[in-house]
């Protein structure tokens, strides 16, 4: 009896779901959503885990919400992973991240190469260890000629880091007479940062209730609106995600215009 009960509301919840759906496609769907997965080692705190299981139970979330951005026809989903200041952290709580690509790809990358996802990466290089690097490059590859939703990691990424490193390469390539100071200009720039040949993201999203970017896509997210949220990344689920959509669709850009 009651496992019937319970199938009839998940059955209901998942109609609920894809006739949310529906009314979202309807109007304008952002092409680039950013998102600072937060929360994990608090959610962790709440039940006496430890703070990886966070990380874990985090890990699942990223595959429902990566699953719906593509479903809604979102072109780019960016995902905050790992910042260059996260490696303050104990090292046992770093080098537990710092398996999770491998772990996620190896559950998931079948399932992202057959719904024709493209997996990119956003982030120094330098000091990741090997077989995080590993698992990364080889997703990367195998997608690299699918041309469904863009899934972003942002790994090992810093804000700060990437415009100085843009800077540095716009130096050494004004020495070697490929850019003056006339050829600069916004457009340029971006090509230098890591997000090139992505467009700015339309919507961030931040859970766990930080209301601050904590050194992500300063530049890239000038003309972004903002979507926070108290829930624990965790907690977070594709009825979350739909009500950061909805609210996007009622915003009134105006990009500095009337
Ligand atoms: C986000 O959760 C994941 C990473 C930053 C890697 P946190 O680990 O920051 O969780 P809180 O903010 O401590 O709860
Ligand atoms: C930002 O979260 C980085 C990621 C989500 C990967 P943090 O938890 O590191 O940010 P702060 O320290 O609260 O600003
Ligand atoms: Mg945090």
């Amino acid at each position: 009896m009651f496992e019937k009960i319970k199938l009839w509301r998940k059955k209901k919840s998942s109609s609920n779901l894809r006739e949310r759906i529906e009314m979202i496609k309807k109007r304008e769907i952002p092409a680039h959503v950013a998102v600072i997965m937060d929360g994990n080692g608090r959610w962790a705190r709440k039940r006496n885990l430890p703070r990886i299981a966070g990380h874990k139970e985090g890990m699942m979330v990223v595959r429902k919400i990566s699953r719906i951005a593509g479903e809604l026809g979102i072109k780019t989903l960016t995902l905050y992973a790992f910042s260059t200041e996260n490696w303050k952290r104990p090292k046992t709580e770093v080098d537990f991240l710092m398996k999770l690509p491998q772990d996620y790809l190896n559950d998931y990358l079948p399932e992202l190469i057959e719904e024709n996802v493209q997996v990119r990466m956003m982030g120094s290089k330098q000091n990741l260890p090997k077989h995080t690097l590993n698992a990364l490059e080889k997703a990367i590859q195998e997608t690299k000629n699918n041309n469904g939703l863009i899934l972003n990691f942002a790994l090992n990424y810093g804000s700060r880091t990437e415009i100085i490193e843009a800077v540095k390469h716009i130096i050494r390539d004004s020495r070697d007479g490929k850019i003056g100071e006339d050829g600069l200009n916004e457009e340029i720039f971006s090509q230098y940062l890591m997000s090139n040949n992505l467009p700015d993201p339309d919507l961030l999203i931040r859970t766990s209730g930080e209301i601050r970017l904590s050194n992500f896509m300063l530049w890239q997210l000038a003309y972004t609106e903002f979507w926070f949220t108290d829930v624990l990344w965790p907690d977070f689920n594709e009825q979350f995600f739909l009500d950061a959509i909805e609210e996007f669709q009622k915003r009134q850009r105006r990009f500095g215009g009337v």
